[in-house]
C-alpha cells in the first residue's frame, strides 16, 4: 500500500516535472516608449525593427515571447506640441499621435504583443502601486533641488554634459537653472548594489557601455528628483496635489505591465538613454523589490549625412516613406545588415537601394525565381522527395546563425543567411539544371534547391516576414512548419509549387518609379495663401492661444493659433503671413478655426512664415504650373508634407515656396520645420 502511494507520488512528480520541461521558455523583450512630440523617424524605427527581429527569432524557436512597444505621453513636450498644432487638449493630441506610432509599427510589420500608452488608466495605477512600494522602503523624501535642466532631455544635466557653447549637445538648447521643492528617490543608497549587479549579473551590453556605466557610478551617484511642481500634465503624485511625476520615473515603470513576463530578458535602448536604464531603472526595481532585467543592450545612433538626426533639427527621415518606396522588407534588411548592432552609422538611401538591388533582388529573388521557373517548365511544377546533397548544405550553419542572434549580432546572422543564399546560386550555376535531360537527376538537383529555399524561408522570417510569407505560399508550406527546428535539410516532402510574382523589384531608374510621382503630387494638395492679420485677441479659455482675424483678399477668415507665448499682439497685427486655406475647419477650445497659419519651429523658437511684399490673397506656390487644390484636406494630410527652412526660406521637396513677388521667408535657423 505504502509502496503504491510512493509510486503514485513519484509518477505525479515526474509528470509535473516533464510538464515544466515542456513549458515554453520565456523571452520578454522591450523597446523604449517613444515621445509623442513628433512622428517616428528612421532612428526610432531602427530600435523597434531590430527588437522585432529578435522577438521573431525567439518565436521561431517556439519560445513564449512577449514584445512591448509604446508611447511616452506624460511629458511636457506633449503639452507644447498639442498647443503648437492647435489640439483642444493634450489628451486629444496624445490619442492622435499614439495612433500615428501604432500605424507606423503596423506598416513595418512589428509583431508587438502590447502597446503601452502612459496616459492609460492601467499605467497610472501601476506607477502609483510601484511608488508606494518604493515609499514603504523609505526611499522617497522631499528636498530642494537646484540645477541645470534641459527641457529636451527632460532631465537635469551637469556642466560636463554640455558642449563648448554651454548647450545641451543633443538639443542644442541652453539648459535652464531650476530650483524647486521636489520629491527625491534615494538613488545613492543603491550605488554598491548596482555595481555588484552590473559586474556579477552582466546587465549592460555591449561591453564598452558596461565600462561607461561602471565609471559613471563610481564617480558617485546623487539622489534624483522624481516630481515637479510646475507641471499641468502628467500623473499626479500620491497625496500631494502640487506635484506630478517627473516623466522618467513614470515612463520606466511601463516595462512592468506584462507582469507575468517580468524580469525582461532583453531591453533594447539607444545609447542616449542607457543611464536611465542601467542605473536609475535597476535601482528603482531594487527599491520596490523587483528583479532587475537580465540584459540591457544599447545600440548606436543613425546620423543623416554625418549629422545627428533629431526632431528639433528637422532632418528626420520618415520610415514609412522609405517602406513605400523600397518595400518594408528592404528597409528591415538594410537595418539588420548595414550596421553592426551596437555601432553608430550614417543612413544612406543609396546603400539601401544597392542592397535591395544586389542582395535582395539579385541573390534571394533570383534564386527563388530561377529555381521555381525550371520546376514549372521542366517538372510540371512537381518535386518528389529525394536525397539531400551535402555539397549544397555545407555552407549552412544553423547553430552559428542562432548563436549570432543570441549574442545580439543580427548583422552577422543575416550575413550568414545570405552567404548560404549566395552559395545556392553558385550551386545552380554549377549544376546548370536547364541542361539536365535526365528527369531523375533533375529532380534531385531541384529537390535540394527547393529544400534550401524552404530553409531560407524559415531563417529569413524574422528579418523579412513579408518575403518569407510569399515564399511559403509558393512552396505550399504550412504555417506550423515554419520553425527553427525544421531548418534542417531533407525535411521537404513531395510538393507542387505555385510560382508567384517576383519577390523584389529592382530600382533602376527613379524616374519611372510610381512612388516618386506620388510624392510630387503631394505638393498639389495644399492651397496656401498670403493673409494679412487684422485683429488679434486672447482665446477666452486657453492661455496659449490667440484668435486671429485675417484678410485673404476675397474672403476673411478666423484662425486660432498657438502663438501667444511667442508674439505680442501688436507685433502680429499687419503682418503678411501664410495660411493653409483649405484645411478642414475645426473648433479649438470652443472657437472655430478656418485654417492654419504656418510657422516654423526650432527648439524653443516659433516664427511665422512671411511674405511682406505680397498682397492679401496672393497664391503661394510650391511648383509652377500646378493648380492649387480647392478641396479640403485634413491635418493628417498636411502633416505628411514636410516644409523646412533653409537660408531663411521655406522649402518643400527642394523647391522654395513663393508668391509671384517673392520667396516665403522665416527668420529662424536652418532645419526648422514648418507646422
Ligand atoms: N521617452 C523616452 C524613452 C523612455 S523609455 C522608458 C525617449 N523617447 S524618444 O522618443 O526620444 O526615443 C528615444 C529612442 O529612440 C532612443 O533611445 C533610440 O532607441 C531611438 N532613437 C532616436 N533617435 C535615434 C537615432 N538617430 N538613431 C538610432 N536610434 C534612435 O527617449
Amino acid at each position: 500500500m505504502k509502496k503504491q502511494k510512493q509510486t503514485e507520488e513519484g509518477t505525479f512528480k515526474y509528470s509535473q516535472e516533464s510538464k515544466d520541461k515542456m513549458k515554453k521558455k520565456k523571452f520578454y523583450i522591450t523597446t523604449p516608449i517613444y515621445y509623442i512630440n513628433d512622428v517616428p523617424h528612421i532612428g526610432h524605427a531602427y530600435t523597434t525593427v531590430i527588437a522585432d527581429i529578435l522577438a521573431r527569432w525567439h518565436r521561431l524557436k517556439e519560445e513564449d515571447v512577449f514584445l512591448i512597444v509604446g508611447t511616452d505621453e506624460n511629458s511636457q513636450k506633449t503639452v507644447q506640441s498639442s498647443i503648437k498644432l492647435g489640439f483642444n487638449t493634450p489628451q486629444k493630441y496624445a490619442d492622435y499621435m499614439s495612433e500615428k506610432w501604432k500605424e507606423t509599427w503596423k506598416k513595418l510589420n512589428i509583431s508587438n504583443d502590447d502597446f503601452i500608452r502612459t496616459t492609460e488608466e492601467r499605467h497610472t495605477k501601476l506607477v502609483l502601486d510601484f511608488t508606494e512600494k518604493v515609499n514603504k522602503k523609505k526611499d522617497i523624501y522631499k528636498g530642494t533641488y537646484s540645477g541645470l535642466y534641459c527641457e529636451g532631455c527632460e532631465a537635469f544635466v551637469t556642466e560636463s554634459d554640455l558642449n563648448a557653447e554651454g548647450l545641451c549637445p543633443l538639443h542644442l538648447k541652453k539648459p535652464k537653472e531650476i530650483q524647486e521643492e521636489n520629491y527625491f528617490f534615494k538613488l545613492s543608497k543603491y550605488q554598491n548594489q548596482l555595481l555588484r549587479a552590473i559586474n556579477e549579473k552582466n546587465l549592460v551590453h555591449p561591453e564598452s557601455r558596461k565600462n561607461e556605466i561602471i565609471n559613471f557610478i563610481k564617480q558617485g551617484l546623487r539622489d534624483i528628483s522624481i516630481s515637479r511642481q510646475s507641471l499641468v500634465w502628467g500623473i499626479k503624485f500620491p497625496k500631494d496635489e502640487h506635484h506630478r511625476f517627473y516623466v522618467w520615473f513614470d515612463a520606466l515603470t511601463n516595462y512592468l505591465h506584462p507582469k507575468d513576463y517580468w524580469p525582461a530578458d532583453l531591453q533594447i535602448v539607444g545609447k542616449d538613454i542607457i543611464k536611465f536604464h542601467c542605473i536609475i531603472w535597476p535601482a528603482m526595481l531594487m527599491s520596490a523589490g523587483y528583479k532587475i532585467p537580465k540584459k540591457v543592450f544599447a545600440h548606436g545612433f543613425f546620423t543623416v549625412n554625418g549629422q545627428k538626426m533629431s526632431k528639433s533639427l528637422g532632418n528626420s527621415i520618415d520610415p514609412i516613406e522609405l517602406a513605400n518606396k523600397y518595400g518594408v522588407d528592404a528597409l528591415r534588411y538594410y537595418y539588420a545588415r548595414e550596421i553592426p548592432f551596437g555601432n553608430d552609422g550614417d543612413f544612406s538611401e543609396e546603400q539601401l537601394k544597392n542592397r535591395l538591388n544586389n542582395e535582395l533582388a539579385n541573390e534571394l529573388g533570383n534564386l527563388v525565381s530561377r529555381t521555381l521557373t525550371i520546376i514549372e517548365k521542366n517538372l510540371s511544377s512537381e518535386i518528389k522527395k529525394d536525397k539531400s546533397d551535402k555539397e549544397l548544405f555545407k555552407n549552412l550553419d544553423i547553430k552559428q546563425i542562432d548563436k549570432f542572434m543570441l549574442d545580439l549580432e543580427p548583422h552577422n546572422a543575416i550575413a550568414a543567411i545570405f552567404h548560404f543564399i549566395h552559395s545556392c546560386n553558385q550551386y545552380v550555376n554549377k549544376k546548370e539544371p536547364w541542361k539536365i535531360k535526365d528527369k531523375k537527376e533533375l529532380n534531385k538537383v531541384l529537390y535540394n534547391l527547393t529544400d534550401a529555399i524552404r530553409i531560407i524561408s524559415i531563417l529569413i522570417q524574422p528579418f523579412l516576414p513579408e518575403t518569407s510569407e510569399k515564399i511559403i505560399k509558393q512552396l505550399s508550406l504550412k504555417e506550423n512548419e515554419i520553425k527553427l527546428e525544421n531548418a534542417l535539410p531533407g525535411l521537404l516532402k513531395d510538393i507542387k509549387i505555385k510560382k508567384g510574382e517576383i519577390l523584389f523589384k529592382k530600382i533602376e531608374d527613379e524616374g519611372d518609379f510610381q512612388n516618386i510621382k506620388e510624392s510630387d503630387n503631394k505638393e498639389t494638395i495644399l492651397n496656401l495663401k498670403v493673409a494679412i492679420i487684422n485683429k488679434v485677441e486672447d482665446h477666452h479659455s486657453a492661455d496659449k492661444l490667440y484668435v486671429l482675424q485675417v484678410d485673404l483678399g476675397t474672403e476673411k477668415k478666423q484662425i486660432v493659433s498657438g502663438l501667444k507665448n511667442y508674439y505680442k499682439k501688436e507685433d502680429l497685427i499687419g503682418k503678411s503671413v501664410v495660411v493653409l486655406s483649405n484645411l478642414k475647419p475645426s473648433t479649438l477650445r470652443g472657437i472655430r478655426s478656418d485654417g492654419m497659419l504656418l510657422a516654423a519651429d526650432y527648439g524653443e523658437k516659433l516664427v511665422v512664415l512671411e511674405a511682406p511684399k505680397s498682397k492679401a490673397g496672393d497664391q503661394v506656390f510650391i511648383q509652377e504650373n500646378i493648380k492649387p487644390n480647392k478641396e479640403e484636406i485634413t491635418i493628417d494630410q498636411f502633416l505628411k508634407i514636410k516644409i523646412k527652412i533653409k537660408n531663411k526660406k521655406a522649402i518643400c521637396e527642394n523647391k522654395i515656396l513663393h508668391t509671384i513677388k517673392e520667396d516665403i521667408t522665416a527668420d529662424i535657423e536652418d532645419g526648422a520645420s514648418v507646422k
